[in-house]
């Protein structure tokens, strides 16, 4: 008997999703856009759903089929949503008509929870308040403040890499990497020496990091359940980080502040920026600016809650994209002797113009290091696919309406494969970003960082640390494929960035002369 009624229930379970999705899956048909045919629940993402593919190889697979279609219909799970692939359309959606799509996907939902009621989630007036508030702190003069911080963090990698080498000449590249970029933003953004590279055993940072970005399946489901359902996912009282961590940096922040006495310092740190902010409540102007005269004031109340979701979110957006952007160019350097060469001969000559003192010029005199980690972003970059929603009804050139609240998805990885954009696409050549080949870039095809206000806000500073921790790297060390490293990896999609699996694992052998580029203290 409770057999039979299982069935029934199961079976009528089952149809009633069948309808559901036949009614949904009828979107893009009524408004004439292609798309390829969606599987019930799954729509045309069950590779990236079932974690058998990450968002950007699904989403490329779909573009593909429509090679020449500027824009493409989809079905993300149940819900309709817009993929983007024509540049000059891109440029409306990220830019000039960025009033339409201020928000970045469930904007509804940006503060069910307090550590995401930050920059990232935000949306409409809000994120324009934050966005101009929070801008300056990245301003290059504050990053030129605080690169003596990066400097020290540099020496300390310098000395983590003397030491974990002497054990093995083979390192797991991304760990090793972490290590470097934790400690570069727990520095900058808490005041604090997370000492990630001295101690990585019961190392709290190291354990936080792990719950916010580490690859996992559970994660990468929750994920993925709330970017499709966010209503059932918060209405089932689930939450995207567990509150372990919504704990710690509470009470990590409010120890620093208290010791603080809430005045900012001389430190130059993210935390005194951020304390100067909280002295007045943050004022800016709204996102009506864009489309008429009228200029309406907003006013954000700034408390510790604030603070600390501000933070975090620099603490989990800047370590893990770094580092694992430094993994892929250490990589492609080691697969690609000669173009390493060159980087080595642009290290050598910048230290022996500045007298082995690492400083801030770096960030503006490594042209080709910098083409290197452009090329390898390209390849691999951190996030496959960009994500907007429309704020309002919008109506594109090609008289194609959508309405409110659609996902508009921006393809990148189908952008920086495509052989129109960059010929032999597979091809590792950082001179596609050197010089004057730069300029044959098309613009908005390449978009590591994303693009229009929405763009990366930490850009500078990940260019910072990323320039400088190469630097450290390449003035002593050659990095070879360690003896049983393939030479070609996937990506992970339990993983939310684009991380190697399996991970990779590089030999550093000494350069010859090393001891003439130890770094000026
Ligand atoms: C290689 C390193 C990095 C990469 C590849 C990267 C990539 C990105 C991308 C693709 C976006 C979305 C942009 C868009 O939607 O148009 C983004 C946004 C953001 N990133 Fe980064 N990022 C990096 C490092 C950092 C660092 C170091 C920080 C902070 C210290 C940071 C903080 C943020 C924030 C706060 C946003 C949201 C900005 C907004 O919505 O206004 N990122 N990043």
């Amino acid at each position: 008997m409770i057999a039979t009624l299982l069935t029934i229930t199961l079976f009528l379970l089952a149809y009633s999703a069948y309808l559901f999705t036949r009614r949904r899956f009828s979107y893009w048909e009524k408004k004439n856009v292609p798309h390829l045919p969606p599987k019930t629940i799954f729509g045309n993402y069950a590779k990236y759903i079932l974690l058998q593919e990450t968002l950007g190889e699904n989403t490329r697979k779909i573009c593909a089929a429509f090679p020449d279609e500027p824009l493409v219909g989809a079905y993300f799970g149940t819900e309709p949503s817009l993929i983007v692939q024509d540049p000059e359309l891109i440029r409306l959606v990220t830019t000039k008509d960025f009033y339409y799509f201020s928000g970045r996907e469930v904007s509804n939902h940006s503060e069910d929870e307090p550590i995401i009621r930050n920059l990232f989630s935000a949306y409409g007036d809000k994120w324009k308040a934050l966005r101009q508030n929070l801008s300056p702190i990245f301003s290059s003069s504050k990053m030129k403040n605080m690169f003596p911080l990066i400097r020290k963090c540099c020496f300390l990698f310098e000395d983590m890499l003397n030491r974990d080498l002497e054990k093995s000449s083979v390192l797991d590249v991304r760990t090793t990497m972490a290590r470097f970029t934790m400690d570069c933003i727990g520095s900058c953004s808490f005041g604090f020496e997370t000492q990630t590279m001295e101690k990585t055993e019961n190392n709290i940072f190291k354990t936080m990091g792990d719950l916010i970005v580490a690859p996992s399946a559970i994660v990468a489901l929750k994920n993925i359940f709330r970017t499709i359902w966010p209503s059932i996912f918060y209405g089932m009282g689930f939450k995207l980080f567990p509150t372990v961590i919504e704990n710690f940096f509470k009470k990590l922040l409010t120890d620093v502040f208290e010791s603080r006495n809430y005045q900012p310092t001389n430190r130059s740190d993210f935390i005194d920026y951020m304390l100067k902010l909280k002295k007045n409540n943050l004022v800016g102007s709204g996102l009506k600016g864009l489309k008429s005269d009228e200029i309406p004031k907003v006013t954000v109340e700034i408390d510790d809650e604030f603070l600390i979701a501000q933070c975090a979110l620099f603490f989990g957006a800047g370590y893990e994209t770094s580092s694992t952007t430094l993994t892929w160019t250490l990589f492609e350097l080691a697969k690609h002797p000669e173009k390493q060469e060159k980087a080595f001969e642009e290290v050598d000559a910048y230290l022996r113009r500045h007298g082995n003192k690492l400083g801030y010029e770096c960030t503006a005199e490594m042209a080709y290091l910098d083409a290197c980690v452009d090329e390898s972003m390209r390849l691999y970059s951190a996030a496959g696919v960009l994500h907007r929603e429309s704020s309002e009804e919008y109506v594109f050139p090609s008289g194609l309406k959508i309405d409110k609240a659609l996902r508009v998805h921006l393809p990148l990885y189908q952008l920086h494969y495509n052989p129109d954009y960059f010929p032999e696409p597979k091809k590792y050549r950082p001179e596609r970003f050197y010089g004057e080949e730069r300029r044959n870039i098309k613009p908005y095809t390449y978009m590591p960082f994303g693009e229009g206000p929405r763009i990366c806000i930490g850009m500078r500073f990940a260019r910072m640390q990323m320039t400088a921790g190469l630097i450290t790297v390449l003035k002593k060390y050659r990095v070879e494929l360690a003896p049983d490293m393939k030479r070609e990896v996937g990506f992970d999609p339990k993983s939310q960035i684009t991380q190697p699996t399996p991970s990779i694992r590089l030999k550093f052998v000494e350069r010859e002369g090393w001891e003439s580029r130890v770094f000026a203290k």
